[in-house]
C-alpha cells in the first residue's frame, strides 16, 4: 500500500482544496473526563446473507483459498488489525429463521434450508455454532449471539443457551463436547430476537415485550457466564419501542435495547441511490441523513432515562451504516454495494456521535463486516480489498475503551449546498488506555479545507501526529486492481507561536494523538 506523509507531497495533492477562514476552534476539556467509550462500540455484524459469511469469510477447510479451519486467512488477518471487539451472528432477519441444531454435528449431515430472507439461496449450515466460535477465537473477539424468537420456541432458545454455556453433567454440555468443544463458550451478549416490528415477527411492541419476558424467564446461562441480554428494539425516529421496553420488561436478565438505523441517500433525479457515481447533492444529503443518528440516540436515551434512572440499560445500535442500491449484476438479496470515501465519512461521523453518548451507547455493530452493505472488506473469489470504511475503523482503534473527554467547537461554519446544511467539522476526543490524548476530526466539506486551532484546557498542545484519510473524488474507492486509492496517510502538525493548528483537507478524516 502506498503511504505518503501529509507534508509537502500531500499539500501539493490537496492544493486544490482551499482552506476556509476563519479558523475553527477546538478546545479539548481534558480535565473533565467523561464516561468510558466501550470497545464494543466498534463491533461488527456478520449475517448469513449473500457472501457476508460464505465466500467472504468462510471458504471451508478444503478450499484452495488459504484458510484456518475454514476461515479465510487474508480476511481474518485484516480484521484482526481492527481489533474487532465483538461480532454479532447469525442475523439480522436470518436469526429469526435460524434453528441452532441445524448447525451442529458433522457438516456433511447438516440439513439444507432455504435462506428465505436473503435471495432464497440454499443454506447448508456449514457455519454453525462451533464454526462461529472458531472465528471468534481466531479474531480474539467476543460473541454476540442472536437468538430466534420469531419462528423458534422458548425451549429451543433455552437449550441453545444451555448448549453454549453449561458445564457439568448437562446432556447438552456433553453433546457440545462430543461436537468438539468440551469447555463452555463465552457468550458476551445474547440477543432475544431481531426487529420484532418487522422480519422478526411483525409484532406490536406489547406483544414483543410479553414474548421477551416469557423467553428470558427460561434462559439460564451457566453461573459466571456474565452474558448480557439484549431486547430487540426500534428503529429510525420511532422511540416507542425503547419507551415501552424500558418500562415494561420485568425480568432481571435485561441489559440493553437494540436500535437500527440505516443511512440511505434516497433517489437522485435519475432514480439512483448509488454507492458511487453520485454528485455533491447526494454527498451532503447522505452525510446529513447519517447525522440524524444524533437525534435518534438523544430521543431514545431520553426515554430510557425516564424509566432507568441508574442507566443500567445499554442502548445498542446493532445495525447501522449505509444502504444503497445494490451493485448492478449482483445476486438479488445479497445487498452488495461499493464502499467509497463517503462511507468512511459516514463511519467517522457516527463514531463521533457514539462517543458523545458513551454513557448509554455501549455497543454497536455496523452492517456488515464483509461484502454486505457498508463492509470493511470486499472479496471476489480469492481476491480481497480493504474499503475506506475499514480504514476509518482502523484510525479510530485508540478510542476503544478510552475515556471520553468533552470537546468544545467554536466558529464551526456550516457546509451548505442548496437547502441542505450541516456543520462543516465534527470532533470527538478521548484519553486512550495508553494515556495519550486522542482527537478525531471530520471535515464534511468536499470543496474546502478547514483550519482547526486546537487548545487543551489546562495544558499546552505542542504537536499532533496520527493519520489522515481523504481522496481526490467524493466517490473514490478501492478496487482489486487499485487497492490504495483511499488509504490513510501519516499526519503531523506542530505548534507555532504557541498555537497548534491542524489543516484538514476537504472531505477528510484526521485522527491524531495530541502531545501536551
Ligand atoms: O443488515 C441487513 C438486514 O437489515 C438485517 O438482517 C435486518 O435486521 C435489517 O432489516
Amino acid at each position: 500500500m502506498k503511504i505518503y506523509r501529509y507534508t509537502a507531497m500531500a499539500a501539493a495533492m490537496f492544493a486544490a482544496s482551499a482552506y476556509a477562514a476563519p479558523q475553527v476552534g477546538v478546545t479539548i476539556e481534558a480535565a473533565k473526563p467523561g464516561p468510558v467509550i466501550s470497545k464494543y462500540v466498534y463491533g461488527q455484524f456478520a449475517e448469513h446473507l449473500g457472501t457476508g459469511i460464505y465466500g467472504g469469510l468462510w471458504v471451508g477447510p478444503d478450499s484452495r483459498i488459504p484458510n484456518t479451519r475454514g476461515w479465510r486467512n487474508d480476511v481474518v488477518g485484516a480484521l484482526k488489525e481492527l481489533r474487532v471487539p465483538v461480532v454479532r451472528w447469525p442475523g439480522g432477519c436470518f436469526a429469526d429463521q435460524y434453528h441452532w441444531r441445524d448447525g451442529i454435528g458433522p457438516r456433511s449431515e447438516r440439513p439444507v434450508r432455504i435462506n428465505t430472507n436473503w435471495g432464497g439461496v440454499d443454506e447448508d449450515n456449514a457455519v454453525g455454532t462451533h464454526e462461529f466460535f472458531e472465528l471468534v477465537e481466531q479474531l480474539g473477539t467476543d460473541a454476540y449471539v442472536n437468538g430466534n424468537l420469531g419462528s423458534g420456541s422458548v425451549q429451543e432458545m433455552a437449550e441453545w443457551v444451555e448448549y453454549l454455556t453449561a458445564g457439568g453433567k448437562s446432556s447438552l454440555a456433553a453433546l457440545r463436547a462430543r461436537n468438539g468443544h468440551p469447555a463452555p463458550f463465552k457468550v458476551a451478549f445474547f440477543g432475544v430476537g431481531n426487529e420484532g416490528w418487522g422480519c422478526g415477527g411483525n409484532m406490536r411492541v406489547e406483544q414483543y415485550a410479553d414474548a421477551y419476558n416469557r423467553y428470558v424467564s427460561f434462559l439460564h446461562p451457566a453461573p459466571g457466564s456474565n452474558t448480557q441480554f439484549i431486547a430487540a428494539g426500534g428503529h429510525d425516529e420511532d422511540t416507542s419501542w425503547t419507551d415501552y421496553l424500558s418500562s415494561k420488561i420485568q425480568v432481571g436478565r435485561f441489559d440493553g435495547i437494540s436500535f437500527h438505523y440505516y443511512t440511505s441517500p434516497g433517489a437522485d433525479k435519475n432514480g439512483k441511490f448509488g454507492a458511487t457515481g453520485f454528485d455533491e447533492s447526494r454527498w451532503i444529503w447522505t452525510l446529513s441523513q447519517t447525522r440524524r443518528m444524533e437525534g435518534f440516540i438523544a430521543n431514545n436515551v431520553a426515554k430510557m432515562d425516564q424509566h432507568d434512572k441508574k442507566k443500567k440499560l445499554a442502548f445498542v445500535v446493532d445495525e447501522w451504516g449505509t444502504w444503497y442500491e445494490p451493485e448492478a449484476g449482483s445476486p438479488p438479496g445479497f445487498l452488495v454495494q461499493q464502499n467509497s470515501l463517503r462511507d468512511a465519512m459516514v463511519a467517522a461521523l457516527n463514531f463521533n456521535i457514539f462517543h458523545a453518548h458513551a454513557d448509554r451507547v455501549r455497543m454497536t455493530s455496523i452492517a456488515q463486516m464483509v461484502n454486505v452493505l457498508q463492509a470493511m472488506i470486499r472479496t471476489d473469489g480469492d481476491k480481497m480489498v480493504l474499503t475506506p470504511t475499514y480504514h476509518a475503523f482502523k484510525m479510530y482503534v485508540p478510542f476503544q475503551d478510552a475515556t471520553s473527554v468533552p470537546v468544545k467547537l467554536e466558529n464551526n461554519p456550516q457546509y451548505t449546498l442548496g437547502e441542505v446544511s450541516i456543520p462543516a467539522v465534527s470532533a470527538s476526543a478521548a484519553r486512550g488506555k495508553d494515556g495519550k490524548l486522542y482527537l478525531a476530526l471530520v471535515n464534511t466539506n468536499p470543496r474546502e479545507g478547514a483550519e482547526i486551532a486546537v487548545a487543551v484546557d489546562g495544558a499546552k498542545a505542542s504537536s499532533a501526529s496520527g493519520t489522515v484519510l481523504t481522496a481526490a473524488a467524493m466517490d473514490a474507492h478501492n478496487t482489486y486492481a487499485a487497492p490504495g486509492v483511499v488509504a490513510p496517510a501519516p499526519y503531523e502538525a506542530a505548534a507555532s507561536g504557541g498555537k497548534l493548528v491542524l489543516k484538514l483537507p476537504a472531505k477528510s478524516i484526521v485522527v491524531v494523538a495530541v502531545r501536551e
